[in-house]
């Protein structure tokens, strides 16, 4: 499954809510019985790449998605689910 994002209220950053949020998703996505999640981040944004990477994920390489009508370079992530 594809996680579409996680966005903490500015004021709330590092606090442990993104944390807790993800550790959310991640439980919910095991009980419907996916096997991985996939998640996408603009390669410039070191803050998410860090979370997704210290909450387990890891890279799978580059791409482009178009957003907002501009084209953005972002890095997919994945997390097996597996037991
Ligand atoms: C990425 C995001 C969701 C993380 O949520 P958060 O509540 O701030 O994260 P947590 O407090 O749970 O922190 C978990 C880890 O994320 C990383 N992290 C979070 N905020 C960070 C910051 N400002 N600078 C560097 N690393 C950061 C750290 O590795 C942190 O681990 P640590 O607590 O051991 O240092 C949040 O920063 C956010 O909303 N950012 C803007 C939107 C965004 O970029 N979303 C992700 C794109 S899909």
């Amino acid at each position: 499954m594809e996680l579409a994002g996680i966005i903490v209220q500015q004021d709330a950053i590092g606090k442990g809510i993104g944390t807790a949020l993800l550790k959310s998703a991640i439980i919910s996505a095991k009980e419907l019985g996916f096997l991985s999640m996939r998640v996408k981040t603009e390669t410039n944004n070191q803050n998410a790449i860090s979370f997704y990477r210290e909450n387990g994920f890891r890279e799978l390489g580059m791409g482009d998605q178009e957003v907002d009508g501009k084209t953005v370079k972002v890095v997919n992530l994945t997390l097996s689910l597996k037991k």
